[in-house]
């Protein structure tokens, strides 16, 4: 009796003393949620949950899934250990993954990780903790695809600004900015724009200079394309430069006025001298 008594607290101490592994995994990629915590010695089955509610699927004690159909496609089992790939995992699936397996004395927790997704940028932390309970694929190393800068469309309706907006572009993923020249100075709109693709490698596009570079690139390799704001937005006489063109006018024009004043004068006393 007693016996049942402390293994009933051994239980309940393990299952309060699960830690919850904490994963960084960036948008696109799969994760490998890994099962291998000892298992009660009978069990009816072992479900993967999602947030505490929902179901993602039900393990029977041969290992064989029963995939929800809600995430049919989204779950892969490398071997039927218990353990569950996400697939493509987006900002959305962050949350608990947990794993409880079900016996006849109640419901045991065995694994239990804290999932987050991230979108913005490649050199984010991947994954932290020295656990081996989980593996993160590593980061993407290899070339990377071409890119291509195209200039949607050229908004000039004054002489002196003019707003370029173009599209970065290569085979998976695309964006768009807006690059407003004002006096020949340009600046970006929202400032510098980037996205992580779905084979994990940035896409950026800024302003260096006049030149609008759009750059695709991960940890080893990277690909662009860029223009300049010149070749679209060309430079027009604007009022400041008109203003030195009349001066200019005005101050040689005196001049040529005091130069003939000063030779008719000098003539005059030349003829009157004779
Ligand atoms: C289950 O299978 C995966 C994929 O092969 C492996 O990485 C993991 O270590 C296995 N888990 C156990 C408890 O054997
Ligand atoms: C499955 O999806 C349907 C519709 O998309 C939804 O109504 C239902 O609540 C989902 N079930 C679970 C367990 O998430
Ligand atoms: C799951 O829980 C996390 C917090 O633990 C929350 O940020 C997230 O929005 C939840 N996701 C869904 C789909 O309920
Ligand atoms: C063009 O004119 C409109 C309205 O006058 C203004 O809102 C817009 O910013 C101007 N565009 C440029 C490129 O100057
Ligand atoms: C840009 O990406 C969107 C989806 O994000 C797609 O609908 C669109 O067709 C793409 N445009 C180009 C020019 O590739
Ligand atoms: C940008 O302009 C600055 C100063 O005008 C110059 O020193 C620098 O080399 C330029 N950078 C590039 C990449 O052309
Ligand atoms: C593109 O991005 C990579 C990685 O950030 C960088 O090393 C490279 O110099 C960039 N290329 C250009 C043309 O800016
Ligand atoms: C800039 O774009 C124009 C028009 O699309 C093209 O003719 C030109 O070659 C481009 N310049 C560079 C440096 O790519």
């Amino acid at each position: 009796m007693s016996l049942f008594v402390i293994l009933g607290l051994l239980v309940c101490i393990q299952a309060q003393g699960i830690i919850v592994t904490p994963v960084f995994v960036l948008k696109g990629r799969d994760l490998l949620l890994k099962f291998d915590a000892d298992l009660p010695e009978e069990f009816d089955f072992v479900d993967w949950k999602f947030n505490k509610t929902v179901t993602l699927v039900r393990f029977e004690p041969s290992g064989e899934p029963i995939v929800h159909e809600n995430s049919t496609g989204r779950l892969e089992f490398p071997e039927k250990n218990f353990s569950v790939t996400l697939k493509n995992l987006q900002e959305a699936d962050s949350g608990l993954y947990a794993a409880e397996a079900f016996t006849f004395t109640g419901d045991k927790l065995v694994a239990e990780y804290k999932v987050t997704v991230q979108g913005e940028s490649v050199n984010r932390v991947f994954a932290s903790m020295s656990h081996e309970l989980f593996t993160v694929t590593p980061p993407p190393s290899g070339p990377v695809t071409p890119v291509e800068l195209i200039v949607d469309r050229v908004d000039s309706n004054s002489s002196e600004s003019c707003d370029l907006h173009v599209t970065c572009r290569t085979h998976n993923s695309n964006i768009s900015s807006t690059f407003r020249c004002v006096d020949r100075v340009c600046s970006q709109e929202g400032g510098e724009r980037s996205e992580v693709t779905t084979s994990g490698a940035s896409l950026q596009v800024y302003l260096l200079n006049s030149t609008i570079i759009c750059n695709h690139s991960n940890q080893v390799h990277w690909t662009h394309d860029f223009n300049t704001t010149e070749h679209f937005c060309p430079e027009h006489p604007g009022p400041v430069l008109s203003a030195l063109l009349l001066r200019t006018v005005v101050i040689s024009v005196g001049l040529i006025i005091m130069v003939s004043a000063v030779i008719t004068v000098h003539l005059v006393d030349f003829k009157k001298h004779q």
